[in-house]
């Protein structure tokens, strides 16, 4: 029985929900540069267009619903927790909002929050599901100066601290849907390994980083995820199939 589990999220899950992943032949970053839109020199060169770009990505998110895959994460939140005293944390890359429809009570949003807003003069960051600009006041100084919560491309992560302390403690680690190419959330299962956990990936087929894995499980994550959350909720084991 896993008494600590780490899982981090990625693109991948929530592709089936309907928000474009960012790496494919139809991917989010084939129809914008990152420079322009995900990083600050891109935000300081025309502001107005990364405001935009982030306001149509939050108003997308009006309709999408969590899949089966965000759905089978909730579970095994509240139920295995519950059921073997277990501490059970999800990391996310996805700026989204699809893990807490789901149900997901403990959520790190590493790289940011659609619906959230920072700003630049005071560095508070509070909910926000409007749109921005930036003739947008800060709730709290004022100022005219908001930006995306979003972690651009040369910035920290959030939480790293916190992230760090969960991988070094946990003893079973999975990571859904993401490719693998991006630091440091690329270097989890590498941290989680030394600690001593079983790694699991979950993807289409094996990311940058699968050879790191003890064991892929390849296809559709709202059809694998929720089969392996239910063997694991009903015996405290990995599934017959899972070899590490
Ligand atoms: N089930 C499982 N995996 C899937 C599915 C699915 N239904 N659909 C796609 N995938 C996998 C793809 O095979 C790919 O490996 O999800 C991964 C998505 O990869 P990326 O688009 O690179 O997304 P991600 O890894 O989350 O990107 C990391 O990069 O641009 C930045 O900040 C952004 O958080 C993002 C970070």
């Amino acid at each position: 029985m896993y008494q600590n589990i780490v899982i981090l999220t990625g693109a991948g899950i929530s592709a089936e929900s309907g928000i474009p992943v960012f790496r494919s032949e139809t991917g989010l970053w084939e129809q914008e540069r990152v420079e322009d839109v995900a990083t600050y020199d891109g935000f300081l060169r025309d502001k107005t267009k990364v405001h935009e770009f982030y306001n149509k990505m939050r108003r997308s998110l009006l309709d999408k619903k969590p899949n089966p895959a965000h759905l089978a994460l909730a579970r095994l939140e509240k139920e295995y927790s519950k059921k073997y005293g277990a501490n059970v944390n999800l990391v996310t890359q996805n700026i989204d909002d699809l893990h807490e429809k789901a149900g997901s009570q403990k959520i790190i949003h590493m790289h940011g929050k659609l619906k959230s807003i920072l700003c630049e003069h005071c560095n508070k960051r509070y909910p926000f599901d409007e749109d921005s600009s930036v003739e947008s006041e800060c709730k709290f100084c004022h100022h005219k100066s908001l930006r995306p919560d979003i972690v651009w491309f040369g910035e920290m992560p959030y939480q790293m601290d916190e992230i760090e302390t969960l991988l070094s403690k946990c003893d079973l680690f999975l990571s859904i849907g993401t490719s693998g190419v991006v630091y440091p959330a690329a270097g989890f299962c590498q941290v989680a390994r030394a600690s001593g956990a079983a790694c699991i990936e979950f993807n289409l087929s094996q990311s940058a980083v699968g050879s790191q894995f003890n064991c892929g499980i390849y296809g559709k994550a709202s059809k694998t995820l929720p089969e392996f959350v239910s063997t694991l909720i009903d015996t405290g084991k990995l599934p017959d199939n899972v070899k590490l």
